[in-house]
Order: structure tokens, then sequence, then C-alpha cells
């Protein structure tokens, strides 16, 4: 195993719940997949798929904590769903922590509501989140709409992220949570340059 990818195992698996280290290797396996399918680099894509959660488990207290004393912009959005913060606070912590180079932070960054500047790397990573093997639903559309994204993402990492970010922007609808105006941009962005 690489040093780095040995050294951030060690730390997630001492500091992580079980359920979202397991969540964190189901992410790093599906990031090194899909790296192979769309010929990215496997180790980076592994370093940002294991790493990309480290922030999550930081109460809001926390997270506010954090960004107060690490200079993090924090969004309208944010200050009302700190939790959404912990891609901001892993992005930082993983560039100060494991020396993550800056397409590496914003993959990180942008995992959680997407962002208009979003490369390949990092639409693979922000898929690899919603799909990865350990993901389970109760509800049955929610379930059939997974299996959805993980057949699209196996040929066209494009629809796939379109379809995610639509249905996550459904259910925010139906909880009535604020839509973070990053996902509208990235889902505008794509449906323009769609390919008909
Ligand atoms: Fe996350
Ligand atoms: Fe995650």
């Amino acid at each position: 195993m690489d040093e780095v990818l040995d050294k951030i195992n060690n730390d997630l698996r001492n500091s992580l719940s079980e359920k979202r280290y397991k969540h964190s290797l189901g992410v790093m396996k599906k990031a090194e997949e899909l790296a192979k399918i769309y010929n990215i680099d496997i180790n980076k894509a592994k370093l940002v798929g294991l790493a990309h959660d480290i922030g999550k488990e930081l109460s809001d207290e926390q997270m506010l904590q954090y960004v107060r004393e690490n200079n993090i912009e924090i969004d309208n959005v944010e200050e009302v769903n700190v939790g959404l913060l912990h891609a901001k606070i892993g992005a930082d912590i993983c560039k100060k922590k494991y020396n993550f180079s800056a397409d590496m932070q914003d993959a990180i960054k942008f995992h959680t509501v997407g962002n208009e500047n979003m490369d390949l790397f990092a639409k693979i990573i922000y898929v690899a989140d919603k799909i990865e093997e350990g993901r389970i639903y109760k509800n049955e559309e929610k379930m059939k709409e997974l299996q959805t994204v993980r057949e699209l993402a196996e040929h066209d990492i494009d629809e796939a992220l379109l379809y995610e970010i639509d249905s996550s922007i459904k259910y925010t609808i139906q909880k009535q949570k604020l839509i973070h105006p990053d996902s509208i941009l990235v889902r505008n962005k794509l449906l323009k340059e769609r390919k008909n």
C-alpha cells in the first residue's frame, strides 16, 4: 500500500465510526474502478476516495470552530446546514495533513453539493461517494435511482452526475431544505454541454 494511503487508512480507522470507515473504503474502491474506466490517476482517486469524509464526524460546533480558526469562508447555505462544511474542512485537513494537491482538495470540496468547476476527477469522486457498494436505501424509488446512476457511471460520468444531482435536488425539495446554488449551477452547465 502507498505510504500516504496507509497513513490515511490508519487515521480514519482510529477516528471514524465503523459505518463511516466502511463507507470510506467503499468510496475508495468505487473511485478506483471509475478511475480505470475514465483513465485518470488511480492512486489519486484512491487517496481522495478514502479521505473525502475525514471531516464528517465533527459536531456543528467543532465545524464552526474549525472554519473560524482556519479562515475558511462560509456561505449562507452552510450557515444553515452546517454539516455541509465537512467538504471544505476535509479538503483543508487533507492539504495540511497529507499534502493533497489543489485538484485533490477541490474534489473533496465539491463532493457534497457539486460545483460548476468540477473536473473529471471531481466528478468521479462525487459519483463514487453516491454509488459505492455499501449504499442501500429502504426507499424503493431511491434504490432504483441508485441503480440507474451505477449503470450510467460505467459509460457516461456526466450523465451519472446529472442524474444524481437531479435526484438529490428532488429530495431536497421534498424535505423543504435549502438547495445549494452550486448544485443548480453544475446542473445547468451539464445540461448546456449535453451532447444530443
Ligand atoms: Fe461527505
Ligand atoms: Fe461520503
